[in-house]
């Protein structure tokens, strides 16, 4: 009998299967049925560089910064127009994803004086980079303007003065934009329209003429355009297409105060965290977006301008695989609708503290069994990490082989956007190594974190502290 508390998108699934809608393209299970990414066993990266670790396949990463950027640049020189392509730092920093980034022809998006810092030590040209954020400090802004940022987005009328200030002391021109509150709001499969979205990013779109004016007033300041991010993880094309539409009903009404070059769409595309999702291919996304904008400035009787999108998860997400060695093991007894269902509950040497997705987000995984094939039944699991937290959950819903057992190995896919960045070191567990795979080839990205990098910041710890 079906186990009730099995969702339905997890019925019928195969555990041993590599569903590549989800796994990276070069994850497969060797002869022995272990599996391997990019021809390098996970046992071995294991043995090497310890457990949990953030495992990135650079092959899926190159290859997903070309398909993207060639979506959008196709899909904008069919209207008449071209796209510039922004990648979302906050997705995955690290200095050897800068290298592949800037490689692929990409400017940079950063959203804090840190990410900046990084992007820059790392190699990124200030004229790749593009500032974001709600609480711009002036020594931030003073550094992105020395820096050569290509652009400041503009969050709030405060920041206005202070960007001209900072740009006016350097003898610079900066250029700017206006993050537009586009009253736009998409989740995953839907989105909303309203006057205004509540919540703290951007100018509403009664105000922007006025700050656009104030913009132009200032002769350190050039505007660019407007700016929209309506969310992330978004598969109903529809909420970017309506965003778009309103940023491009105000585009047209400022056009009469002076050129605007371009517009920025943001980013937020989504990708398939399980076998429940299905995200629209991303060549038919941008397709949609830019024969959207190419019908409303005609309608519009306007130029189209020069499109701009700041993808993060869509890149970063699917070249990341997570693996954790397995703990403990233990089957738990719920009633569910009256009848007794098991959950096996599989506790794994990390969790939120290098994934806050599912603690945050309610975010859904995949697991597989790392170590082997298996052909034991599959039992409805739970994968858990050892903080002390019940909401600490690696994977809400997984079906894993019911001979699971303590040091086998479990690898999480689609773990590499937004785990390393949102990871911390809550009950002192230091956070895991990165490791890119490529071709047969391990390359250690940034090393794991020890008990005494933890300890080493703590000053009642030091000589003649009060410890
Ligand atoms: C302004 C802005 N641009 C781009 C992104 C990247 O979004 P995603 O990784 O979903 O593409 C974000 C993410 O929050 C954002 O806030």
């Amino acid at each position: 009998m079906q186990n009730p508390l099995v969702p339905q998108w997890l019925r019928g699934v195969d555990p041993n299967e590599l569903d590549h809608r989800i796994w990276p393209r070069t994850a497969k299970r060797s002869e022995n049925g272990a599996l391997e990414i990019a021809e390098v066993p996970a046992a071995e990266l294991v043995r090497s560089y310890g457990s949990p670790l953030y495992v990135i396949d650079q092959e899926e990463f190159e290859s997903r910064l070309i398909t993207v950027n060639r979506a959008f640049s196709d899909a904008a020189s069919k209207v008449g127009t071209s796209a510039k392509l922004y990648y979302a730092s906050k997705a995955l920093l690290t200095a050897e994803v800068m290298r592949w980034v800037v490689d692929a022809g990409y400017s940079v998006d950063v959203s804090t004086g840190g990410e900046m810092a990084m992007a820059l030590a790392a190699g990124v040209p200030g004229e790749r980079l593009g500032l974001h954020g709600n609480n711009k400090s002036l020594v931030e802004i003073g550094r992105a303007v020395s820096a050569g940022v290509s652009a400041i987005v503009i969050d709030s009328e405060i920041e206005i003065e202070r960007i001209a200030s900072v740009a006016g002391a350097q003898d610079k021109v900066q250029p700017v934009r206006l993050r537009v509150n586009s009253g736009i709001h998409a989740h995953t499969h839907d989105f909303l329209a309203t006057a205004r979205e509540d919540q703290k990013f951007g100018i509403a779109i009664s105000d922007v003429p006025e700050l656009v004016a104030k913009i132009r007033s200032h002769s350190h300041l050039k505007f660019l355009g407007l700016h929209s991010h309506i969310g992330s993880q978004i598969f109903a094309v529809e909420g970017f297409v309506a965003a778009a539409e309103r940023l491009l009903e105000l585009h047209a009404q400022l056009l009469s105060g002076g050129d605007i070059p371009e517009l920025n769409l943001g980013g937020g595309f989504g990708i398939a965290y399980t076998q429940d999702d299905h995200p629209m291919p991303i060549k038919d996304i941008a397709a949609r977006i830019a024969s959207a904008v190419a019908a409303k400035c005609r309608e519009l009787g306007i130029a189209v301008p020069k499109l701009a999108f700041e993808p993060g998860r869509i890149i970063a997400g699917p070249a990341g695989v997570t693996l954790y060695s397995v703990g403990t093991i233990k089957d738990v007894q719920v009633t569910e609708s009256g009848s007794a269902a098991t959950r096996k509950y599989v506790s794994v040497d990390g969790g939120m503290s290098d994934n806050a997705r599912p603690a945050l987000y309610g975010a859904e995984y995949s697991a597989t069994l790392a170590t082997r094939r298996s052909a034991a039944l599959p039992a409805l699991s739970r994968v858990v990490g050892k903080h002390c937290e019940s909401g600490d959950i690696v994977v809400n819903h997984a079906m894993l082989p019911s001979d699971i057992a303590v040091n086998d190995l479990i690898a999480v896919a689609a773990t590499g956007a937004y785990c390393f960045s949102l990871s911390s070191n809550y009950n002192f567990v230091p956070r895991p190594a990165m490791v890119a795979v490529k071709a047969g080839q391990a390359k250690l990205l940034v090393r794991g974190e020890t008990e005494l990098d933890l300890m080493g910041r703590d000053l009642g710890l030091m000589p003649g502290g009060e410890a």
